[in-house]
């Protein structure tokens, strides 16, 4: 019989409720090359460079979390492929999926820069890439986007799949805007062999105005509506991520469905998320969060690194209580989506 080396058992990675935390997201950049209405003013500011990590603390930050137990990583921004030369954090990270520590390495992304690094991010070890597309119509897509061209999305597509890369659509679902093309886009995703995720909009950051209670969709009205024309059969299936799933039986695709706001997926959080300046977050909806730049830089060794993680994940809330403010029109957290990652 072979003698297993014993591993220091280690209490780091789960939390006061017994969670274990696998799931390490890493928003790389606040930048973006769009400005979805739903998630920045187009007046956006955004953090001078000299606060954010470069490339190599990240690397050793994310490396840090896989030792400590993290399994899988995923890349977001703002749009993590905006930042220059982020392939080379890609293929840096990669070594722990040859080394057998992590499952996997994945990304977020607008899609605008995939016809350039879906090749290069398939060759990191890249497996599947979640891409944020609320809609076909390329006046629509710019109304969202503001600054999008659809085309270019599609073409990145297009080289997501030429690559080999496994594609899931996200689609925000917003009233009044792209909630006429849900049966659309799941035909589409049919046709492209793509899974398909629908999110609810979420309160956070201030977008200006208050245009966030009217784009407000009940992913409930989703569903009820997509069972008129498709047979959505229940599934257990899990990507370790807050999506329930169902399976398109017409077109054998899977169907996914993320509402935060009328279901709590917190019992079985698993994930925490680190912003470029190296804070971490250890829950989407609540302003709760350690700062791992300071022990990053105070010393050569990971030592008081990992005492910040440990701490961190044993201060981890329970859950999130976003509600849409109806009375004082403010979102829940006031950092947007592209500061925590989606
Ligand atoms: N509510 C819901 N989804 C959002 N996203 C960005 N901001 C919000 C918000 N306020 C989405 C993006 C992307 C994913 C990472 O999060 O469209 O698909
Ligand atoms: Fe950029 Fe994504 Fe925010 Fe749109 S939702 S502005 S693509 S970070």
């Amino acid at each position: 019989m072979r003698t297993r080396r014993r591993v220091p058992i280690t209490n780091t990675m789960i939390d006061p409720f017994g969670r274990h935390i696998s799931y390490l997201r890493v928003s790389v950049t606040d930048r973006c090359d769009f400005r979805c209405v739903y998630c920045m003013a187009e007046d956006m500011s955004f953090l001078p460079k000299s606060e954010v990590l470069t490339l190599e603390e990240l690397d050793r930050l994310c490396s840090a979390f896989v030792r400590l137990g993290v399994r899988k990583l995923r890349l977001t921004g703002g749009e993590p492929l905006v930042r220059r030369n982020i392939l080379s954090l890609f293929r840096a990270l990669g070594r722990h999926l040859e080394s057998g520590a992590l499952d996997e390495l994945t990304l977020t992304t607008n899609g605008s820069q995939l016809a350039r690094y879906a090749g290069e991010l398939k060759a990191a070890g890249v497996r599947r890439v979640n891409v944020s597309l609320d809609t076909l119509d390329p006046a629509k897509f710019t109304a969202i986007t503001r600054w999008g061209k659809l085309d270019k999305v599609l073409e990145g597509l297009d080289a997501a799949k030429r690559a080999g890369l496994q594609v899931r659509i996200n689609a925000v679902a917003l009233r009044g805007v792209n909630d006429d093309e849900f049966d659309r886009l799941v035909a589409w995703c049919g046709e492209q062999g793509f899974d398909l995720v629908f999110i609810e909009v979420m309160p956070m950051g201030e977008v200006g105005a208050d245009a966030r209670l009217d784009q407000y969709l009940p992913l409930s009205m989703v569903r009820a509506q997509l069972q008129r024309r498709w047979t959505l059969d229940e599934t257990d299936y899990r990507t370790g991520g807050p999506a329930r799933y169902y399976v398109v039986r017409e077109t054998g695709r899977r169907l996914g469905m993320i509402t935060p706001l009328t279901h709590n997926f917190c019992e079985s959080c698993n994930r925490v998320r680190l912003t470029c300046t190296g804070t971490l977050f250890m829950c989407l909806g609540q302003e709760d969060a350690a700062d791992l730049r300071a022990p990053l830089r105070l010393s050569e060794s990971d030592e008081p690194l990992d005492q910040a993680i440990g701490a961190a994940i044993a201060r981890k809330p329970k859950g999130h209580d976003f509600v849409i403010d109806r009375r004082h029109h403010r979102p829940a957290v006031r950092r947007p989506m592209s500061v925590t990652g989606g």
